[in-house]
């Protein structure tokens, strides 16, 4: 009836961050439920970074569940999100059963709209399925009113979406029953932990990745032996000493893990086969140059990491990110100064060094 408070739709909008794997998840041993064959670690970036926002509406007049994201109509029934809707009515139901007051129970039987947009390219390799995901599953808890652990129903939606229900440093515990339900993720230290900590995104490229993550790793997992090899006999010791090097807030112990995991997970995607090439010419620079700047200070100051794409992430402390800045701008000026770099025009680096300079490359 037009005019009726019932058909008022129930609006909620929520956002969540990316977060990057320092400790790669890279492999299922169950599709369905997606339940990785190793445990992983990532940072949580703010809320005002790289970020997912969510507005879920529920209305009685609302004939079926719909779902649109960066503005197109995607297809609601695939079984991502038939999983996260199912398991979030199905929490909603229980809590009723359990007798524990939830905010809307008339919601229950409504089907929703759900519009989604990401603030920065979506399968890029910039973790858009792990913001997507957790912001999906917490803006759905909320308009159906249910509280507690949510990031077994987020992992339904993207396996790394479970770390971004947490803030901080946060380990996804790969767990060992088969229904999945002691797979979940934990937050290691809160957001508060570690404030000299940098997160730099370098984007290479915004386009869409030419192999998803997830038939990427499916792939691996049917051909990779060495990544049979890291799952089993690297990714637990190195899960361990990952853990103790945030605790202690060792910036070298960390940075030197999370290089080698990326360096390795990129490995396993060349031993896949086909082989999978996710990095490119502009990464590899990256790589290089940041190694050239530790072995200058004979300090390991910087570290990357690259997921699913040529897109670098940068970790460093507060201390060096000026400089560092600075070396960046030399080699990947902005489209005018990179015209004038390459007539040999001087480019302003005053800030760093001679010895730098000449180190990395720079003319003196
Ligand atoms: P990425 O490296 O960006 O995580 P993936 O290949 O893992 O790339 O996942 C990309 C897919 O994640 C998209 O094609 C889409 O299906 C899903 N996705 C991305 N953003 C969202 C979102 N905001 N809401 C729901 N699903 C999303
Ligand atoms: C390289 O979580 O995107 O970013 O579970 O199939 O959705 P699905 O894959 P996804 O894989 C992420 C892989 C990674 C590493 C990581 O985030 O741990
Ligand atoms: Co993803």
């Amino acid at each position: 009836m037009p005019g009726d408070s019932m058909d008022k739709p129930n609006i909620v909008t929520c956002t969540a961050p990316v977060n990057i794997a320092v400790i790669k998840y890279w492999g299922k041993r169950n599709e369905e439920l997606i339940l990785p064959i190793n445990s992983s670690l990532s940072v949580t970036l703010h809320q005002d970074q790289l970020k997912t926002t969510t507005t879920v509406a529920t209305s009685r007049s609302f004939q079926e569940d719909r779902i649109w994201l960066n503005g197109k109509e995607e297809d609601i029934t695939h079984p991502r999100l038939q999983s996260c809707l199912r398991e979030i009515r199905r929490l909603t139901r229980k809590r009723r059963n359990d007798g524990v007051p939830c905010l809307d129970l008339s919601c229950l039987s409504h089907k929703v709209r759900i519009c989604s947009v990401n603030n920065f390219p979506t399968a890029a390799g910039l973790a858009s399925s792990a913001a997507g995901f957790a912001c999906l599953v917490y803006t759905l808890a909320q308009v159906f009113g249910v509280e507690g652990e949510l990031s077994g129903i987020a992992r339904q939606g993207s396996g790394s979406a479970c770390r971004s229900m947490y803030g901080g440093f946060v380990q996804w515990i790969m767990g060992n029953q088969d229904d999945g339900k002691d797979s979940l993720a934990q937050q290691v230290e809160p957001e508060t932990h570690w404030p000299e900590l940098r997160v730099l995104v370098l984007v290479a490229s915004a386009e869409r990745k030419p192999v998803g993550s997830t038939s990427g790793m499916q792939t691996s997992v049917e051909t990779s032996c060495l990544l049979k090899h890291r799952a089993e006999s690297v990714v637990p010791g190195r899960m361990a000493e990952m853990i103790e090097a945030v605790q202690k807030k060792d910036f070298p112990t960390f940075a030197e893990l999370t290089m080698k995991d990326s360096n390795q997970f990129h490995a396993t995607c060349l031993d896949t086969y086909p082989p999978i090439f996710y990095l490119n010419s502009v990464s590899h620079q990256i790589i290089s140059l940041v190694h050239r700047y530790n072995g200058h200070y004979r300090d390991t100051r910087v570290a990357y990491t690259f997921d699913a794409g040529p897109n670098a992430v940068i970790f460093t402390l507060q201390q060096h990110v000026p400089e560092f800045v600075q070396v960046l701008k030399h080699f990947f000026p902005p489209e005018t100064k990179r015209e004038q770099f390459i007539k040999g025009l001087p480019v302003n680096h005053a800030a760093l060094s001679e010895e730098l300079k000449q180190t990395i490359g720079l003319e003196p």
